[in-house]
């Protein structure tokens, strides 16, 4: 890790210890890819600055308990609607990973997505930052309906926004506007920016709370999914995740997107490898589409991460964790049954 000498103290608190080494800031801290962001971070030696709209709530306890984090964490309120709040929590840093955004299609929270990411850019430019890593998603790729079955997705792919807001997809419009705002700002300003584009992220939570993607998976294992979708989706673990945003932070001349995908597959092969890792729980084998033919896995890329080092996890290694975390941490009952130790 690059050492950098801080001269400011922070407005959340008396930080002389930070000279000689590296302070960044994480937005969103307390959420699930938040929250592994700070523990890569924390295990790599970083000063973390993590921020959350209310960092005294006990939903957020667990970034305290972070090897690493009674040193090297301290948390600070910030609204990304609250400039002010942003410039408080980015001042002194050399890093902003702007993680925190609304995971959902509400229509009220679209601006919240769009003008959180606009005012996070445009304070870390007012306070000096050197670079930004934003988690864009992989909603602003794919929603295509014209892409051809034979094109591999990649960085170039964006989706359709017209497509998107007519099938009330507001995240992914959401999620494209923040993504060009970001990128827009960012030149304006001259900041060097890396997008990291996560797909569905699985395996174990950090924060005891359930997020979207994790929701996603308990609901075919408590049985109250009760058919599939006709549909491709594709997965990541959230350790791979975490360490895209980091290598895509740490290499000088990473800049523009990053594929965050390790697997895609039709909702049938996912329902199919839950079911065989946890025979005992009622996971649904109905397709809505029954009788049509299966829509095909799209081919991807995810070249320009595996170049800056990352390696993949298994989605059935991912798979696995994200059942035995929902079950320790009491989202689902445990249902005792032979567990495929086999992965
Ligand atoms: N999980 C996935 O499958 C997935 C896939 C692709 C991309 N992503 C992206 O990854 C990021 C994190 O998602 P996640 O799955 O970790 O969701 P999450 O657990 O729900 O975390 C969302 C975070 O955003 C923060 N947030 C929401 N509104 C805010 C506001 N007005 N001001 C400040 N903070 C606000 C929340 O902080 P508070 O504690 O203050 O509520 C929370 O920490 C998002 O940008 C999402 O679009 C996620």
């Amino acid at each position: 890790m690059g050492r950098v000498t801080m001269s400011s103290s922070s407005a959340c608190g008396d930080e002389e210890e930070e000279e000689q080494q590296q302070l960044v800031c994480v937005t969103g801290a307390g959420g699930f890819i938040g929250s592994w962001v700070v523990k890569e971070l924390l295990q790599r030696g970083y000063l973390v600055r993590g921020t959350a709209r209310n960092p005294e709530h006990g939903k957020n306890a667990h970034l305290l308990a972070l090897d690493g984090a009674k040193e090297r964490l301290t948390l600070c309120r910030a609204d990304v609607l609250d400039s002010a709040s942003l410039r408080a929590a980015f001042v002194g840093c050399h890093g902003v990973f702007h993680v925190a955004s609304p995971v959902s299609n509400d229509p009220e929270l679209v601006p919240v997505a769009v003008e959180g990411t606009r005012n996070v850019i445009t304070a870390a430019a007012d306070e000096g930052v050197r670079r930004v890593v934003f988690t864009s998603s992989y909603g602003a790729v794919h929603m295509d309906p014209n892409r051809s079955p034979d094109a591999v997705l990649d960085e170039t792919c964006w989706s359709d926004y017209d497509f998107c807001k007519r099938s009330d997809n507001l995240y992914c419009c959401a999620k494209m506007m923040a993504e060009i705002t970001a990128t827009e700002v960012a030149a304006a300003r001259g900041l060097q920016l890396a997008v990291v584009v996560p797909c569905i992220t699985l395996g174990p939570m950090l924060q005891q709370t359930l997020n979207v993607s994790t929701h996603h998976i308990l609901r075919y294992v408590m049985g109250t999914k009760r058919s599939i979708p006709n549909a491709v989706a594709a997965y990541v673990d959230i350790r791979d995740v975490a360490r895209a945003h980091v290598l895509a932070y740490e290499r000088p001349a990473a800049r523009g997107r990053y594929l965050c995908i390790g697997t895609v597959l039709h909702r049938a092969q996912l329902v199919a490898m839950l079911r065989d890792l946890f025979p005992k729980y009622p996971v649904t084998a109905k397709c809505e589409d029954d009788g049509k033919p299966m829509v095909k896995p799209y081919r991807f890329s995810n070249q320009r991460l595996r170049d800056l080092g990352l390696e993949f996890t298994p989605l059935r290694e991912s798979l696995y964790e994200t059942v035995v975390c929902l079950q320790q941490k009491g989202h689902l009952p445990v249902i005792k049954q032979k567990q495929r130790a086999c992965l």
